[in-house]
């Protein structure tokens, strides 16, 4: 049977903040070294950046970008990726066991920002190996005009106007045990309290966030959020949450509904926010920036031998295929369902860690299957508002989220009025017809466009090095509106079997 919902723009989610479409670069193997950087490719421009890289963040539409870690930043020493290059030490990152140059720092993370128009930096701070002393002098040196010894530093590197980094993460996922400086929610809530409340005296426009829950898996999670919101419910702006997912045993089905444990995920967190800010009676609500979600195949890495320590080694290099790109449009739906509260969210990582781009040394850049749902969905939806959509769709049992519905959608709506319907079928086998009542929406005359990524012979193709064109998205015939213009209005689709769907109505 059909999967159904009724739009209708009486009844809204709320506007999708640009921020929703970040990403994240980290000083993890080749994300920057050979991935955004690489003087002496033949595409680098003048700065060692490549410009065939710099062109797919353009078209994937990237906002807020996450700099330098990760775990990375729990050990990190922000002042050795500045000032003169030869005086810049090679370090050991013990994050990912790897040798760090510095030659790559924040003025030319920068750099890069510079160069792409639609994107602002996020820094975050170590509040693991480091604290309150270290934070306030990074956010001195980035965002204080000069005259004092640490801002003097920045302009002497060349760099003469301030950075005015608005977006700063008071640490990341220190929560994990496995992390450089792992705290409890006690001692992490007291020293996030502290550095934002001498961060802001330097600087009061910046937002902060404050680190959730690592994964929803986490025994803490829950606790650990209600303990350090009571620590900094009024210092800071967001709270953060991480998920990643992939599919373990070839239980593809529950892969397929990785969404609905994000759904979950989202709302614990809202419900414990607002549970604070209740025992607290405050009437603000704090919002969430999801700095870090993607599919990625962790447990493959679980187990593995110590690496010899080395420059830039190929370190999470995932190949995404088509399912796993169907799975990573679920979850850009997720987003959206809830951008009521989710305020910015970060695609961990840019480039060929975990990324939806990938490069080779002194070779091409291409784009891997999970571009396509980015891509599209930050086109359309940047700037537009969710609409409430109300699934009614036919069931499949999986092992771990119990009975999924078969359709996972959300639709925005833009200034124009135009619609567009993001909607993924997770039946493996079989198409799902769709139909969608429009009220209220009389001005849509026809459906510009219904294109999918679903792959009728393969649903494990990729892109790869040897074919980097092997999926792209593909049209979609027989999508009809039927009585446009009337209070009848109706949109009819078939989505192809294990597809991620795009239908703009205008
Ligand atoms: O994105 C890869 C890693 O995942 C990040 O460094 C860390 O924050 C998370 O565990």
């Amino acid at each position: 049977s059909a999967a159904r919902f009724v739009l209708d723009p009486a009844f809204e989610v709320g506007p999708v903040d640009p921020r929703l479409f970040g990403s994240f670069v980290e000083h993890l193997g080749r994300c920057i070294h050979t991935g955004l950087y690489e003087p002496g490719h033949p595409a680098a421009d003048a700065d060692g950046m490549r410009t065939d890289v710099l062109a797919l963040i353009r078209e994937l539409g990237v906002t807020a970008i996450r700099y330098p870690g990760g775990n990375f930043v729990s050990a990190y020493r922000w002042e050795d990726g500045v000032g003169p290059r030869e005086h810049r030490p090679r370090r050991l990152d013990l994050a990912w066991r790897s040798i760090e140059t510095n030659e790559f720092g924040l003025g030319e993370f920068m750099n890069v920002i510079g160069k792409l128009p639609e994107s602002e930096p996020m820094l975050a701070v170590n509040l693991g190996t480091r604290g309150v002393p270290e934070a306030i002098e990074l956010l001195e040196y980035a965002n204080h005009p000069g005259g004092t010894e640490i801002s003097d530093r920045r302009v002497a590197a060349g760099d003469k106007e301030p950075y005015n980094v608005r977006l700063w993460c008071l640490g990341n996922e220190m929560d994990g045990p496995w992390q450089i400086g792992h705290k409890n929610a006690e001692e992490y809530g007291k020293l996030a309290a502290a550095a934002a409340w001498a961060m802001r005296l330097i600087d009061e426009d910046i937002d902060l966030v404050a680190c959730g829950s690592s994964t929803r898996a986490m025994d803490t999670f829950g606790t650990w959020e209600s303990t350090v919101l009571e620590h900094t419910y009024d210092l800071v702006d967001y709270i953060s949450m991480h998920a990643y997912y992939e599919e373990l045993d070839g239980d593809r089905d529950s892969f397929l509904a990785s969404a609905v444990d994000m759904e979950a995920f989202i709302e614990g967190v809202v419900a414990t926010c607002d549970h604070v800010a209740a025992r607290r009676k405050s009437s603000k609500k704090m919002k969430i920036s999801f700095d870090e979600w993607n599919v990625w195949y962790s447990s493959r890495t679980v187990g593995q031998p110590p690496r010899p320590w080395a420059e830039n080694p190929r370190l999470l290099e995932d190949v995404y295929s088509v399912t796993d790109a169907v799975v990573f449009g679920s979850l850009l739906i997720a987003l959206l369902r809830h951008a009521d509260r989710i305020a910015i969210a970060c695609l961990a990582q840019l480039v060929n860690a975990i990324a939806p781009i990938m490069t080779e040394p002194g070779g091409p850049a291409w784009r891997q299957t999970t571009f396509f749902p980015f891509a599209q969905t930050a086109r359309y939806a940047k700037g537009a508002r969710v609409l409430t959509v109300n699934v009614l769709s036919p069931t499949y049992p999986t092992a771990k989220h119990g009975e999924a519905a078969l359709l996972h959608a959300t639709a925005v709506i833009d200034d124009a009025g135009a619609v567009t319907i993001f909607a993924v079928n997770r039946d493996r086998e079989a198409a799902l017809p769709l139909e969608v009542s429009l009220r209220g929406l009389e001005h849509l005359t026809s459906v510009a466009e219904h294109a999918a990524l679903a792959d009728d012979g393969d649903p494990d193709a990729a892109n790869t090095l040897e074919n980097p064109e092997r999926v792209a998205l593909r049209p979609v015939d027989g999508t009809t509106l039927e009585a446009p213009g009337s209070a009848n209005a109706r949109l009819s689709a078939t989505l192809p079997p294990l597809s991620w769907n795009i239908i703009r109505l205008v």
